[in-house]
């Protein structure tokens, strides 16, 4: 299983003022909150642990059929800048960020030897829905093929997990 997330800076500094405390507190735990403000870049550091956090809940909503928003069951283990897991009930994902000076983009997967299985797919591709989530169909053998994809102000990735 794959999830991604991806934050176009500038949109997210219009759309949203995450110094705002309450901002803070619905999204981020204790330990995430202490992260953001010890960091040089706390601005850098939300989106970051933003990312990370959403490219995991696509994940777990695929695994366990749960939906929602629940920002503080996903807790996030900040190994460093790139690498981590986010945490939610049993489960643990594996999320890789790269972080460039107009977005933040991350790749969560359920088991960590599938990143060097991960291809992009082409925004011109045949995506389907089911209940809003993505898939496409393999044109060989017309077997569905879950991918995960990720929009948002003047970025758009898209994901899918190599056999
Ligand atoms: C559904 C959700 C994950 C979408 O994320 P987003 O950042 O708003 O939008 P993105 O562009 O990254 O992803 C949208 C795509 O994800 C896919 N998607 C939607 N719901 C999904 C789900 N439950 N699982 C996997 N993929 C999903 C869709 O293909 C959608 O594309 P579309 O808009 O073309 O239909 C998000 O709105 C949400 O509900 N998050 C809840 C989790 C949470 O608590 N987050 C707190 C913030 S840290």
């Amino acid at each position: 299983m794959i999830g991604n997330d991806i934050v176009d800076l500038a949109l997210a500094r219009k759309e949203s003022n995450w110094k705002r405390n309450r901002f803070l507190d619905k999204i981020f735990t204790v330990k995430e909150q202490l992260l953001i403000s010890a960091s040089e870049n706390p601005e850098i550091m939300v989106w970051n642990l933003w990312s990370r956090k959403e490219a995991a809940y696509k994940i777990y909503n695929r695994e366990t059929g749960i939906r929602g928003f629940f920002p503080l069951r996903l807790e996030c283990f900040y190994e460093n800048v790139t690498f981590g897991t986010v945490s939610i009930k049993e489960k643990i994902y594996f999320t890789l960020s790269k972080i460039e000076s107009d977005f933040i983009y991350t790749i969560a997967v359920a088991k960590e030897e599938h990143f060097k299985k991960i291809k992009s797919i082409d925004s011109a591709a045949e995506i389907f829905k089911r209940n809003g989530i993505p898939f496409i169909i393999d044109s060989n053998t017309k077997i569905e093929k879950p991918i995960s994809i990720s929009h948002h102000g003047r970025f758009w990735e898209g994901i899918i997990l190599n056999d």
